[in-house]
């Protein structure tokens, strides 16, 4: 256990972010940033920065959980991280992606997991995954007073189905449905949609055709924000990026140099030092000596 004091917070934080920012922002053609957090230290920095929203995205399941793909992460999981990530954001939307099979069986089990984020770890919204199929569930959602953030194009839930990680909307007929999936959500009332592995003239029309803020990762630089997986940013994912990652700094680095430190400077009696010890007041430290001497002369 660690006894470091952690201070109270103080200072003015930013405005707080909302949807209504958020779609403002997209009025004045103003850069929309999205970041994914999992914990309390990596959401705090990610606010601390001025992010404007923090997606608890379920690729927790595979950068923080070590799963194989998205799949197996469950709403217990998703709610412990999101609550963490809840007590550390203070301006930024707290966004919270509901897992698969949260709402694919049902829209009942959708609002109702739904109402879970919202009520149990604090999310001010929720992503689901899919376009046209999802529409019942959306409007259910917005019923419940619950904003939805929509997500199409690669979804990584639809893993199997899609037969892999593939960037979507190659052929017309794909780029019609992707069109059809970004205006019902639009209609349906999400408030921002995430645009994943589509070609970037894909986006682009997408995004001046619906009135939702489109966000995208690895979509292009015409959607009207961007956002990015944070242990992708890091390095440290243990994987090679994707072409549309770029990173920003390396902590894999860091912390393994960090490590090695710690380690060697314990090998060799380096630390603990005195400056790192602590000592007995001195009123107790005469009695303590002899104590430990008579200690010492019965040995
Ligand atoms: O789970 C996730 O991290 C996501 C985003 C990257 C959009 O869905």
């Amino acid at each position: 256990m660690s006894i470091t004091s952690f201070p109270e917070r103080h200072g003015s934080a930013r405005p707080k972010v909302t949807t209504t920012t958020i779609q403002e922002k997209k009025q004045r053609r103003e850069p929309i940033t999205c970041l994914t957090a999992y914990d309390y230290p990596s959401a705090r920095l990610v606010d601390e920065a001025g992010i404007d929203m923090v997606l608890v995205g379920d690729s927790l399941a595979m950068v923080v959980l070590g799963y194989e793909n998205t799949l197996p992460v469950t709403v217990d999981e998703m709610l412990h991280h999101t609550r963490a990530v809840r007590r550390a954001v203070r301006s930024a939307m707290v966004i919270a992606d509901m897992p698969y099979a949260s709402y694919h069986l049902s829209a009942e089990d959708g609002v109702r997991n739904a109402a879970r984020f919202v009520k149990e770890a604090g999310a001010e919204a929720v992503k689901v995954e899919g376009g046209e199929k999802r529409i019942e569930l959306i409007h259910r959602l917005r019923d419940a007073e619950i904003p939805v953030m929509g997500h199409i194009g690669l979804t990584p839930q639809s893993l199997h189905a899609m037969g892999g990680y593939k960037v979507q909307g190659k052929s017309l007929a794909a780029i019609e449905q992707l069109m059809r999936d970004a205006t019902a959500l639009d209609r349906a009332g999400v408030f921002s949609i995430v645009l994943e592995g589509i070609p970037r003239e894909v986006a682009a029309m997408i995004t001046t055709e619906v009135s939702a803020p489109t966000i995208g990762i690895g979509a292009g630089a015409d959607c009207d924000g961007q956002v990015l997986v944070l242990h992708d940013i890091l390095n440290l994912t243990f994987a090679q990026p994707a072409k549309f990652v770029r990173q920003y700094g390396d902590a894999a680095t860091l912390i393994r140099d960090a490590v090695s430190r710690f380690k060697k400077d314990v090998e060799t009696h380096a630390y603990p030092n005195e400056e790192k010890s602590y000592h007995l007041p001195k009123e107790t430290k005469s009695a303590f000596e002899n104590i430990a001497t008579r200690k010492r002369a019965m040995r």
